[in-house]
Protein backbone atom coordinates (compact mmCIF):
# COMPACT_ATOMS: atom_id res chain seq x y z
CA UNK A 1 0.00 0.00 0.00
CA UNK A 2 1.21 3.56 -0.57
CA UNK A 3 2.27 6.46 2.12
CA UNK A 4 2.51 9.72 0.09
CA UNK A 5 2.23 7.68 -3.11
CA UNK A 6 5.45 5.10 -2.01
CA UNK A 7 4.97 1.76 -2.14
CA UNK A 8 5.42 0.61 1.62
CA UNK A 9 5.41 -2.85 3.18
CA UNK A 10 5.11 -2.71 7.18
CA UNK A 11 8.44 -4.72 7.91
CA UNK A 12 11.16 -5.21 5.86
CA UNK A 13 15.04 -5.99 6.45
CA UNK A 14 17.32 -2.86 6.05
CA UNK A 15 18.92 -2.25 2.71
CA UNK A 16 21.86 -3.82 2.69
CA UNK A 17 21.99 -5.37 6.07
CA UNK A 18 21.37 -8.84 7.39
CA UNK A 19 20.41 -7.84 11.13
CA UNK A 20 18.80 -4.43 10.85
CA UNK A 21 14.99 -5.15 11.00
CA UNK A 22 12.75 -1.53 10.62
CA UNK A 23 9.15 -1.24 11.02
CA UNK A 24 6.98 1.62 10.82
CA UNK A 25 6.47 3.30 14.16
CA UNK A 26 2.77 2.79 14.60
CA UNK A 27 3.13 5.13 17.88
CA UNK A 28 3.95 8.07 15.71
CA UNK A 29 0.96 8.09 12.80
CA UNK A 30 -0.38 9.66 11.88
CA UNK A 31 1.28 12.87 12.73
CA UNK A 32 4.69 11.78 12.33
CA UNK A 33 6.25 8.96 9.72
CA UNK A 34 9.18 7.14 11.95
CA UNK A 35 11.05 4.27 11.07
CA UNK A 36 11.78 1.57 13.77
CA UNK A 37 15.07 -0.61 13.74
CA UNK A 38 15.10 -3.98 15.50
CA UNK A 39 18.19 -5.21 16.41
CA UNK A 40 17.88 -7.85 19.23
CA UNK A 41 15.10 -9.77 19.89
CA UNK A 42 14.74 -7.36 22.89
CA UNK A 43 13.84 -4.94 20.12
CA UNK A 44 11.21 -7.24 18.55
CA UNK A 45 9.64 -7.68 22.37
CA UNK A 46 9.46 -4.08 23.20
CA UNK A 47 8.09 -3.33 19.52
CA UNK A 48 5.37 -5.74 20.21
CA UNK A 49 4.56 -4.87 23.85
CA UNK A 50 4.65 -1.13 23.38
CA UNK A 51 2.48 -1.19 20.12
CA UNK A 52 5.55 0.35 17.70
CA UNK A 53 3.66 -2.09 15.36
CA UNK A 54 0.41 -4.42 16.32
CA UNK A 55 -1.74 -5.86 14.28
CA UNK A 56 -2.49 -9.82 14.87
CA UNK A 57 -0.65 -10.71 11.57
CA UNK A 58 2.25 -8.28 12.04
CA UNK A 59 2.55 -8.98 15.44
CA UNK A 60 3.31 -12.79 13.71
CA UNK A 61 5.68 -11.54 11.67
CA UNK A 62 7.51 -9.41 13.87
CA UNK A 63 7.82 -12.44 15.95
CA UNK A 64 9.23 -14.45 12.83
CA UNK A 65 12.20 -11.95 12.10
CA UNK A 66 12.52 -11.34 16.32
CA UNK A 67 13.26 -15.39 16.60
CA UNK A 68 16.05 -15.10 13.52
CA UNK A 69 16.83 -11.61 15.40
CA UNK A 70 17.25 -13.98 18.75
CA UNK A 71 19.46 -16.47 16.42
CA UNK A 72 22.13 -14.21 15.17
CA UNK A 73 22.61 -13.39 19.18
CA UNK A 74 22.91 -17.11 19.96
CA UNK A 75 26.26 -19.01 20.67
CA UNK A 76 25.72 -22.36 18.54
CA UNK A 77 26.72 -24.65 21.52
CA UNK A 78 23.76 -23.08 23.80
CA UNK A 79 20.95 -23.08 20.64
CA UNK A 80 18.31 -25.10 22.14
CA UNK A 81 18.31 -23.64 25.45
CA UNK A 82 18.60 -20.27 24.48
CA UNK A 83 16.11 -20.33 21.19
CA UNK A 84 13.29 -21.62 23.84
CA UNK A 85 13.63 -19.72 26.09
CA UNK A 86 13.58 -16.69 23.48
CA UNK A 87 10.54 -17.94 22.03
CA UNK A 88 8.93 -17.76 25.70
CA UNK A 89 9.76 -14.14 26.28
CA UNK A 90 8.49 -13.37 22.96
CA UNK A 91 5.17 -15.23 23.40
CA UNK A 92 4.63 -13.52 26.52
CA UNK A 93 4.15 -9.76 25.01
CA UNK A 94 1.34 -9.59 23.86
CA UNK A 95 -1.11 -12.69 24.97
CA UNK A 96 -4.63 -12.61 22.74
CA UNK A 97 -3.12 -12.39 19.17
CA UNK A 98 -2.32 -15.57 18.39
CA UNK A 99 -0.31 -15.05 15.33
CA UNK A 100 2.44 -14.46 17.65
CA UNK A 101 2.50 -18.13 19.17
CA UNK A 102 1.45 -19.15 16.01
CA UNK A 103 5.22 -17.29 14.16
CA UNK A 104 7.17 -17.75 17.21
CA UNK A 105 6.64 -21.61 16.85
CA UNK A 106 6.78 -21.81 13.40
CA UNK A 107 10.19 -20.39 13.38
CA UNK A 108 11.22 -22.05 16.59
CA UNK A 109 10.82 -25.65 15.05
CA UNK A 110 12.61 -24.55 11.93
CA UNK A 111 15.65 -23.54 14.03
CA UNK A 112 15.86 -26.70 16.25
CA UNK A 113 15.05 -29.04 12.96
CA UNK A 114 17.81 -27.20 11.01
CA UNK A 115 20.15 -26.57 13.73
CA UNK A 116 22.77 -28.74 12.61
CA UNK A 117 22.79 -26.96 8.91
CA UNK A 118 25.61 -24.80 8.23
CA UNK A 119 23.28 -22.30 6.59
CA UNK A 120 20.95 -22.41 9.44
CA UNK A 121 21.14 -18.11 9.85
CA UNK A 122 20.54 -17.26 6.12
CA UNK A 123 17.52 -20.42 5.90
CA UNK A 124 16.33 -18.96 9.25
CA UNK A 125 16.05 -15.54 7.35
CA UNK A 126 14.64 -17.03 4.09
CA UNK A 127 11.99 -18.57 6.43
CA UNK A 128 10.88 -15.14 8.24
CA UNK A 129 10.51 -13.83 4.81
CA UNK A 130 8.22 -16.74 3.67
CA UNK A 131 5.98 -16.00 6.59
CA UNK A 132 5.93 -12.26 5.22
CA UNK A 133 5.01 -13.37 1.68
CA UNK A 134 2.49 -15.79 3.35
CA UNK A 135 0.44 -12.92 5.09
CA UNK A 136 0.29 -10.77 2.08
CA UNK A 137 -0.61 -13.44 0.31
CA UNK A 138 -3.67 -14.28 2.39
CA UNK A 139 -5.06 -10.12 2.61
CA UNK A 140 -4.82 -10.54 -1.35
CA UNK A 141 -7.07 -13.68 -1.36
CA UNK A 142 -9.18 -12.08 1.85
CA UNK A 143 -9.95 -9.18 0.02
CA UNK A 144 -10.31 -10.76 -3.46
CA UNK A 145 -13.15 -13.01 -1.49
CA UNK A 146 -14.61 -10.19 0.20
CA UNK A 147 -14.81 -8.06 -2.75
CA UNK A 148 -17.59 -10.34 -3.87
CA UNK A 149 -19.54 -9.91 -0.71
CA UNK A 150 -19.24 -5.84 -1.38
CA UNK A 151 -19.74 -6.18 -5.44
CA UNK A 152 -23.57 -8.37 -4.15
CA UNK A 153 -24.38 -5.75 -2.19
CA UNK A 154 -23.57 -2.56 -4.67
CA UNK A 155 -25.95 -4.51 -7.16
CA UNK A 156 -28.59 -4.23 -5.09
CA UNK A 157 -28.36 -1.05 -3.75
CA UNK A 158 -26.87 1.13 -7.08
CA UNK A 159 -25.40 3.53 -4.75
CA UNK A 160 -22.50 3.93 -2.38
CA UNK A 161 -21.53 0.81 0.06
CA UNK A 162 -21.13 1.72 3.34
CA UNK A 163 -19.16 -0.09 5.72
CA UNK A 164 -18.52 0.15 9.24
CA UNK A 165 -14.86 -0.96 10.60
CA UNK A 166 -13.55 -0.73 13.89
CA UNK A 167 -10.08 -0.84 15.34
CA UNK A 168 -7.18 -1.18 12.82
CA UNK A 169 -7.67 -4.03 10.66
CA UNK A 170 -5.87 -2.80 7.77
CA UNK A 171 -2.49 -3.24 5.80
CA UNK A 172 -0.76 -1.32 8.80
CA UNK A 173 -1.70 -4.41 11.07
CA UNK A 174 -0.51 -6.60 8.51
CA UNK A 175 2.06 -6.49 5.79
CA UNK A 176 -0.03 -5.14 2.62
CA UNK A 177 -3.55 -5.17 2.31
CA UNK A 178 -4.81 -5.77 5.88
CA UNK A 179 -7.79 -7.97 6.52
CA UNK A 180 -11.57 -5.93 6.77
CA UNK A 181 -9.49 -3.53 4.91
CA UNK A 182 -8.55 -5.40 2.17
CA UNK A 183 -11.84 -6.04 0.48
CA UNK A 184 -12.97 -2.31 1.03
CA UNK A 185 -9.85 -1.40 -0.89
CA UNK A 186 -10.55 -3.97 -3.71
CA UNK A 187 -13.86 -2.65 -3.96
CA UNK A 188 -12.43 0.91 -4.90
CA UNK A 189 -9.67 0.07 -7.04
CA UNK A 190 -12.76 -1.58 -9.06
CA UNK A 191 -14.43 1.87 -8.70
CA UNK A 192 -17.13 0.53 -6.80
CA UNK A 193 -17.91 3.92 -4.88
CA UNK A 194 -17.34 2.41 -0.70
CA UNK A 195 -17.70 5.17 2.45
CA UNK A 196 -16.20 3.54 5.48
CA UNK A 197 -17.83 4.36 8.90
CA UNK A 198 -14.73 4.30 11.31
CA UNK A 199 -14.65 3.42 15.06
CA UNK A 200 -12.19 5.56 16.69
CA UNK A 201 -11.46 3.03 18.97
CA UNK A 202 -10.63 4.04 22.51
CA UNK A 203 -8.30 4.11 23.87
CA UNK A 204 -5.46 3.75 21.65
CA UNK A 205 -7.52 5.20 18.44
CA UNK A 206 -6.40 2.77 16.36
CA UNK A 207 -9.45 3.60 14.32
CA UNK A 208 -9.27 7.73 14.39
CA UNK A 209 -5.49 7.46 14.24
CA UNK A 210 -4.51 4.34 11.93
CA UNK A 211 -7.60 3.28 10.21
CA UNK A 212 -8.53 6.85 9.10
CA UNK A 213 -4.67 7.71 7.79
CA UNK A 214 -4.37 4.69 5.78
CA UNK A 215 -7.77 5.06 3.69
CA UNK A 216 -6.59 8.68 3.43
CA UNK A 217 -3.75 7.86 1.95
CA UNK A 218 -5.13 5.16 -0.70
CA UNK A 219 -8.00 8.07 -1.23
CA UNK A 220 -10.83 5.79 0.17
CA UNK A 221 -13.86 8.08 1.50
CA UNK A 222 -14.10 7.60 5.52
CA UNK A 223 -15.56 9.19 8.59
CA UNK A 224 -14.57 8.92 11.43
CA UNK A 225 -16.98 8.49 14.61
CA UNK A 226 -17.35 7.89 18.01
CA UNK A 227 -17.20 4.36 19.46
CA UNK A 228 -20.84 4.56 20.61
CA UNK A 229 -22.14 6.16 17.26
CA UNK A 230 -22.55 2.67 15.29
CA UNK A 231 -25.81 1.80 16.58
CA UNK A 232 -27.47 4.94 15.84
CA UNK A 233 -26.24 4.83 11.89
CA UNK A 234 -27.31 1.35 11.81
CA UNK A 235 -30.79 1.99 12.86
CA UNK A 236 -31.32 4.59 10.44
CA UNK A 237 -29.58 2.66 7.24
CA UNK A 238 -26.66 4.16 7.19
CA UNK A 239 -24.46 1.26 7.78
CA UNK A 240 -24.77 -1.49 4.86
CA UNK A 241 -22.07 -4.10 6.17
CA UNK A 242 -19.53 -4.41 8.48
CA UNK A 243 -16.26 -5.73 8.37
CA UNK A 244 -13.89 -6.38 11.54
CA UNK A 245 -10.63 -8.55 11.56
CA UNK A 246 -9.50 -10.74 14.68
CA UNK A 247 -6.28 -11.45 17.05
CA UNK A 248 -8.37 -14.79 17.79
CA UNK A 249 -10.83 -16.87 16.44
CA UNK A 250 -11.96 -20.29 17.92
CA UNK A 251 -12.24 -23.27 15.81
CA UNK A 252 -15.81 -23.06 16.57
CA UNK A 253 -16.04 -19.35 15.22
CA UNK A 254 -16.05 -17.27 18.22
CA UNK A 255 -14.02 -14.06 17.48
CA UNK A 256 -11.51 -12.14 19.79
CA UNK A 257 -11.13 -8.65 18.68
CA UNK A 258 -10.41 -4.98 20.01
CA UNK A 259 -12.83 -4.34 22.64
CA UNK A 260 -16.22 -3.14 21.62
CA UNK A 261 -16.24 -5.32 18.57
CA UNK A 262 -18.77 -7.21 20.51
CA UNK A 263 -21.39 -4.03 20.78
CA UNK A 264 -21.03 -3.52 17.42
CA UNK A 265 -21.70 -7.02 16.27
CA UNK A 266 -25.28 -6.89 18.85
CA UNK A 267 -26.13 -3.64 16.96
CA UNK A 268 -25.47 -5.01 13.81
CA UNK A 269 -27.51 -8.67 14.64
CA UNK A 270 -30.39 -5.96 15.64
CA UNK A 271 -30.68 -4.27 12.73
CA UNK A 272 -29.94 -7.14 10.47
CA UNK A 273 -26.75 -6.32 8.86
CA UNK A 274 -24.42 -8.39 7.41
CA UNK A 275 -21.84 -8.85 10.21
CA UNK A 276 -18.20 -10.45 8.96
CA UNK A 277 -14.98 -11.22 10.30
CA UNK A 278 -11.84 -10.52 7.90
CA UNK A 279 -9.21 -12.75 8.96
CA UNK A 280 -6.15 -15.47 8.09
CA UNK A 281 -5.55 -18.95 8.88
CA UNK A 282 -3.27 -17.84 11.13
CA UNK A 283 -5.54 -16.30 13.68
CA UNK A 284 -7.73 -19.35 14.16
CA UNK A 285 -7.04 -21.41 17.30
CA UNK A 286 -7.37 -24.84 16.10
CA UNK A 287 -7.58 -25.88 20.36
CA UNK A 288 -10.11 -23.74 21.37
CA UNK A 289 -13.65 -24.75 21.72
CA UNK A 290 -15.22 -21.88 23.47
CA UNK A 291 -13.60 -18.02 22.73
CA UNK A 292 -15.55 -16.33 25.68
CA UNK A 293 -14.29 -18.74 28.01
CA UNK A 294 -11.09 -19.48 26.44
CA UNK A 295 -9.43 -16.94 24.81
CA UNK A 296 -7.06 -14.57 27.04
CA UNK A 297 -8.27 -11.16 27.25
CA UNK A 298 -4.68 -9.19 27.54
CA UNK A 299 -5.36 -6.14 30.12
CA UNK A 300 -3.11 -2.91 29.16
CA UNK A 301 -1.75 -0.01 31.49
CA UNK A 302 -4.30 2.17 33.09
CA UNK A 303 -2.96 5.10 31.45
CA UNK A 304 -4.30 4.53 28.46
CA UNK A 305 -7.41 5.27 29.21
CA UNK A 306 -6.67 7.61 31.97
CA UNK A 307 -5.07 9.91 29.42
CA UNK A 308 -5.56 10.84 25.75
CA UNK A 309 -2.30 11.11 23.23
CA UNK A 310 -2.53 13.94 20.74
CA UNK A 311 -0.98 16.36 18.43
CA UNK A 312 0.00 19.48 20.13
CA UNK A 313 2.57 21.98 18.49
CA UNK A 314 5.03 20.98 20.63
CA UNK A 315 4.12 17.57 19.49
CA UNK A 316 2.52 14.31 20.24
CA UNK A 317 1.12 15.09 23.76
CA UNK A 318 -0.82 13.14 26.79
CA UNK A 319 -3.33 14.98 28.76
CA UNK A 320 -5.18 13.40 31.92
CA UNK A 321 -8.96 12.82 31.00
CA UNK A 322 -10.34 11.81 34.75
CA UNK A 323 -9.88 12.85 38.24
CA UNK A 324 -6.66 11.55 39.53
CA UNK A 325 -7.68 8.86 42.13
CA UNK A 326 -10.65 7.12 40.02
CA UNK A 327 -9.31 3.63 39.04
CA UNK A 328 -9.83 2.74 35.29
CA UNK A 329 -10.22 -0.78 33.80
CA UNK A 330 -8.21 -1.51 30.28
CA UNK A 331 -9.48 -4.81 29.02
CA UNK A 332 -7.91 -5.17 25.50
CA UNK A 333 -10.05 -7.16 23.74
CA UNK A 334 -13.79 -8.79 23.51
CA UNK A 335 -14.56 -11.98 22.03
CA UNK A 336 -18.07 -12.08 19.57
CA UNK A 337 -19.89 -15.00 20.05
CA UNK A 338 -20.52 -16.93 16.58
CA UNK A 339 -23.95 -17.15 16.59
CA UNK A 340 -23.79 -13.18 15.72
CA UNK A 341 -21.33 -13.54 13.23
CA UNK A 342 -22.58 -13.45 9.53
CA UNK A 343 -19.63 -15.03 7.90
CA UNK A 344 -15.49 -15.39 8.02
CA UNK A 345 -13.76 -14.25 5.41
CA UNK A 346 -10.46 -16.48 5.40
CA UNK A 347 -7.59 -16.90 2.63
CA UNK A 348 -9.47 -19.78 1.58
CA UNK A 349 -13.22 -18.31 0.65
CA UNK A 350 -15.79 -17.18 2.85
CA UNK A 351 -17.09 -19.56 5.85
CA UNK A 352 -20.13 -19.83 8.26
CA UNK A 353 -18.82 -18.96 11.30
CA UNK A 354 -19.29 -22.70 12.80
CA UNK A 355 -16.92 -25.65 13.19
CA UNK A 356 -18.47 -27.80 10.01
CA UNK A 357 -17.68 -25.05 7.84
CA UNK A 358 -14.54 -23.70 9.09
CA UNK A 359 -12.98 -27.17 8.95
CA UNK A 360 -14.43 -27.68 5.48
CA UNK A 361 -12.37 -24.88 4.43
CA UNK A 362 -9.11 -26.20 6.22
CA UNK A 363 -9.62 -30.02 6.07
CA UNK A 364 -6.09 -30.41 7.34
CA UNK A 365 -6.68 -29.24 10.89
CA UNK A 366 -9.40 -31.89 11.74
CA UNK A 367 -7.52 -34.01 13.70
O1 LIG B 1 -4.31 -3.90 20.05
P1 LIG B 1 -4.12 -3.98 18.56
O2 LIG B 1 -4.04 -2.65 17.90
O3 LIG B 1 -2.99 -4.91 18.18
O4 LIG B 1 -5.47 -4.67 18.08
C1 LIG B 1 -5.67 -4.91 16.73
C2 LIG B 1 -7.01 -5.45 16.43
O5 LIG B 1 -7.83 -5.70 17.28
C3 LIG B 1 -7.27 -5.78 15.00
O6 LIG B 1 -8.61 -5.56 14.68
C4 LIG B 1 -6.90 -7.24 14.79
O7 LIG B 1 -5.58 -7.49 15.18
C5 LIG B 1 -7.07 -7.67 13.44
S1 LIG B 1 -5.69 -7.13 12.52
C6 LIG B 1 -5.75 -7.53 10.95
Amino acid sequence: MEIQGKQYHTIWLQKNSTNIVEVIDQRKLPFQFEVFEMKTVEDAFFAIKEMVVRGAPLIGVTAAYGMYLALLQTERSELEFVIKSKADYLKASRPTAVNLAFAVDCMTDFILENQNDENLLEQTLEKAHQLKAEEIEFSSKIGDFGLEIIEQIYQKKKDTVNILTHCNAGWLACIDWGTATAPIYKAHLKGIPVHVWVDETRPRNQGARLTAYELGEQGVPHTVIPDNTGGHLMQHGMVDLVIVGSDRTSVTGDVANKIGTYLKALAAHDNNIPFYVALPSSTFDWEIEDGVKQIPIEQRDPGEVSEIEGWTKTGIQNVRLIPENSKVANYGFDVTPARLVSGLITERGVCSANRKSILKLFPEKKS
